[in-house]
């Protein structure tokens, strides 16, 4: 069952009915604003960080459960509505919730009267703007009044959400013109010099900003008294709770139109310039926002640019082929996808609180995948932050903060795999962008600028971190955990409560993971190449030596005979065996030590990759483990305290299936790699949206698995390292256009069911345009570049703003 569609002229989803099967949200902004805006106008908004510097308040897992956003009422006669029909919930005439490329639209109509918003993040701006068009549909005069409404949050979410002793009493605003323009002023007057305003450009019948004064101790969002009382009271908050509403009373004429622009902004003041006069904020740089935004003209312009620059952005990159689904996710939304997750990590979406996870080590080094070709320079200055967490020894905070960039201490190090991550990053950067330059960066140790080295010398800090941890069989110690946040095989924890992740009771120097081997063989030979370009050919040799020796350890004590192991335990037992009694078989080690290259000459890639169809496979993706986990296992840590088929456990993990894709192309297998793309990939599943619930234009980080109770169901959407992967797996390999260090590689391995396809793209400033004949046979790519034949699958780099023809027949 759908609940809308895509229209691709528009690059949009279109949302036809508020009762969506779960939110479908919906991010605004690029930069440094943001906003998380549902299809029933919920969310919440923040300048930069979604726990330090939050401007408006939600309430998470909420009753009912998208309670709390930026509304829009409308009172006439005795009816009162929303356009986004919550939270009045006034049945409307026609509803529409238009999701596209950094904003929003959502237009409800009631008795011939049309509400829509716009909501957007201008480009370069610190500001949302809600920008309101009325349209009187019926052929008599109408008079109503509209309503505006947001609650401010007193900017750290966390303490917001605690603090209640203190907070009640702290709130301050200041309001203009009436109540034109509300500022939200707590705490200025002392450490902040920061504050937030929303404004109309329309003269207002009235206002209110204390939330209990608008809308009721005992009501909800869904009957604030003022709006079906028809009367705000010009309320001052002091302390409690301060909101924004302004009130306009309207006459339209038939088929009139008006047009309102809100602006809900963000303002810093230099220290020395926080006051107009005794305790009056300084209001210059609001008042100067507001004029860039004050006419309809002005927004539509803004508008405008919005749209150009997702244009921009998404000509890097774009496919024609006959298979309409594949061609919005790759050109549009699986890239907006990547954008979003780059900018938020794993800190704010539906499922995550904003106030918990900062930016990850490893997550973000993952998100630049499929990011770094839409803004490269934003990747580089990402990976010199990312870098600078990291500390002397190679290992690294496994997050950070992004408004101080500093090392979150609570999460801790010791996530084996976070400093090899690293290296991919920068390899992809340099790929992309050819600035090597990146490697002479100076990048310091644990943010101390007194221990500052080469971005190089952090990559070979990388490498080593894996040498200097190895255990018994010579293979990789796990530490507290690898990829898998829940494969905790030196925690033993038994008190309830105690978090998996940074709870360590046991020395561990036994427990090794066969996926660090297989990420450090993939990973490992990109730091060699990148020291060999910089003219080190011994480090580059003793680092092809570590990898070799690496290899056959894995094929010696990694192989269980059909697959991959996936670790040693605490006490040296296999995991992941035909031996063990459930989880004999996990998916990350498959996917990972085949990308490798592992076994594929000597056959078992191969069997790995069957095993994978055999065992993990299901109509729904492929599961992490099998069987999964039914009782919990001291010894192993989280991922058996999850219920069968959810999550780590036996859970389709979304973000390692396009491991299993790539391989699948490693061994040319282009028929199995595209049926386990299409098996997640949203826009196919849109038929499905009352199983799957979740958004149908982007990946979700889980899907339940052949085990679990309701298998098929999503959860987690958005912000996932789900969205790079994918990106990875279907553009650069199985589409098959790939950035090298020299050239840009083009060696498809797609499905016979995409038998022509075009490819568009731009790498370091000049467009190839690719022409692909395929025939469904995984074989090497006959290329001509500009008519002439070429040797190889590399196209080399050409000029900037040159244009290159090529074709590829396979
Ligand atoms: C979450 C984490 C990621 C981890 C994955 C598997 O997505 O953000 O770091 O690799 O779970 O546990
Ligand atoms: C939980 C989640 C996992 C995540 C980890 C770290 O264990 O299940 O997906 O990676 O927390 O935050």
């Amino acid at each position: 069952m759908r609940f809308g569609q895509f229209d691709d002229e528009n690059k949009e989803y279109v949302i036809n009915t508020p009762r969506t099967p779960y939110p479908w949200i919906n991010y605004l902004g690029s930069e440094e604003f943001f906003g998380l805006v549902s299809n029933q106008a919920g969310g919440y908004c923040f300048f930069r960080d979604a726990k330090l510097r939050r401007l408006t308040r939600y309430r998470y897992n909420n009753v009912p459960t998208d309670d709390g956003g930026r509304y829009f009422y409308v009172k006439e006669g005795d009816t009162v509505w929303n356009p986004s029909w919550g939270p009045v919930k006034t049945e409307l005439d026609s509803y529409e919730c238009r999701h596209g490329l950094g904003y929003s639209r959502i237009t409800g109509k009631k008795n011939g009267l049309s509400l829509s918003v716009l909501f957007f993040v201008p480009v370069g701006k610190t500001c949302e703007v809600h920008a309101v068009t009325l349209k009187n549909e019926s052929n008599q005069k109408k008079t109503f009044q509209l309503f505006s409404f947001l609650e401010w949050c007193l900017w750290n979410a966390e303490d917001d959400m605690t603090n209640f002793q203190r907070n009640f009493s702290t709130g301050e605003v200041e309001i203009m013109d009436g109540g034109q323009t509300i500022y939200h002023k707590t705490e200025f007057k002392e450490r902040r010099n920061h504050y937030a305003f929303y404004h109309v450009n329309s003269p207002v019948a009235g206002y209110d900003t204390d939330r209990e004064t608008f809308i009721g101790l005992y009501n909800g969002f869904h009957e604030p008294q003022v709006v079906f009382e028809g009367k705000s009271r010009n309320s001052k908050a002091a302390g409690w709770s301060p909101v924004a509403s302004q009130c306009l009373e309207i006459t339209l004429g038939p088929g009139e139109t008006k047009e309102l622009s809100f602006v809900l902004g963000y303002i810093e003041v230099d220290k020395s310039q926080k006051w107009e006069s005794k305790s009056v904020i300084n209001k210059k740089p609001a008042l100067e926002m507001i004029a860039t935004l004050d006419s309809k003209a002005k927004v539509d312009a803004e508008l405008a640019k919005l749209k150009d620059y997702w244009k921009n952005l998404l000509s890097g990159y774009s496919v024609k082929s006959s298979d309409e689904k594949l061609d919005r996710m790759v050109n549009i939304w699986n890239q907006y996808q990547c954008m979003v997750t780059f900018n938020m990590s794993r800190s704010a979406s539906f499922f995550e609180s904003g106030i918990g996870r900062g930016m990850g080590f490893r997550d973000s080094n993952q998100d630049l995948l499929g990011f770094v070709h839409l803004v490269p320079e934003r990747a580089r200055q990402r990976i010199l932050d990312i870098a600078a967490t990291q500390f002397e020894d190679g290992s690294a905070y496994h997050q950070y903060q992004p408004l101080t960039k500093r090392g979150n201490n609570a999460i801790g190090s010791g996530f084996n795999d976070d400093p090899l991550w690293l290296i991919l990053g920068v390899a992809a950067y340099i790929k992309e962008s050819g600035d090597f330059s990146i490697l002479d960066e100076q990048v310091p140790f644990d943010n101390d600028e007194s221990k500052s080295k080469s971005l190089l010398e952090h990559c070979k800090r990388s490498f080593d971190h894996v040498i200097h941890n190895i255990g018994p069989n010579g293979l990789p110690l796990i530490g507290r955990a690898d990829w898998n946040d829940c494969l905790n095989l030196n925690c033993f924890s038994e008190t309830p409560g105690e978090s998996f992740q940074t709870t360590e009771n046991r020395e561990g120097r036994t427990a090794e993971s066969i996926f660090i081997a297989g990420m450090f063989v993939s990973i490992g030979p990109m730091y060699a190449d990148m020291v060999e370009r910089k003219g080190d050919k011994a480090e580059g040799e003793r680092v092809r030596n570590e990898v070799r020796k690496m290899e056959r350890v894995v094929l010696d004590k990694g192989w269980d005979g059909n697959w991959f192991l996936r670790a040693y335990d605490f006490f040296g037992k296999k995991v992941g065996s035909k031996d063990n009694k459930e989880a004999k078989i996990f998916i990350e080690p498959q996917g990972y030590c085949v990308m490798a290259g592992i076994g594929v000459a000597s056959g078992e890639a191969q069997k790995a990759l069957d095993s994978v169809k055999e065992y993990l496979d299901c109509p729904y993706g492929i599961v992490l483990n099998n069987p999964a986990f039914t009782e919990y296992v001291l010894e192993y840590g989280e991922i058996s305290t999850y219920p069968a088929g959810y999550k780590e456990n036996a859970g389709i993990f979304c973000h390692n299936n396009p491991w299993i894709m790539i391989a699948e192309t490693v061994i040319g297998r282009p028929e199995r790699a595209w049926e386990y793309y299409k098996k997640i990939c949203p826009s196919y599943l849109e038929d499905i949206s009352d199983l799957h619930r979740t958004e149908p234009y982007v990946y979700a980080q889980m899907i339940a698995g052949k085990d679990a109770v309701k298998p098929g169901e999503a959860k987690n959407s958005w912000l996932t390292g789900t969205g790079s992967w994918n990106f990875v797996a279907i553009s650069q390999y199985l589409l098959g256009v790939r950035p090298e260090w020299d050239g840009l590689v083009v060696q498809p391995c797609m499905t016979k069911e995409v038998s022509e396809y075009k490819v568009v793209r731009r790498a370091r400033g000049a467009t190839y345009e690719i022409t692909v004949k395929n025939s469904g046979q995984a074989a090497p790519a006959k290329l001509t570049v500009n008519g002439k034949s070429i040797e190889g699958n590399q196209v080399p780099y050409a000029p900037a703003g040159s244009t290159v023809q090529v074709t590829c027949e396979v």
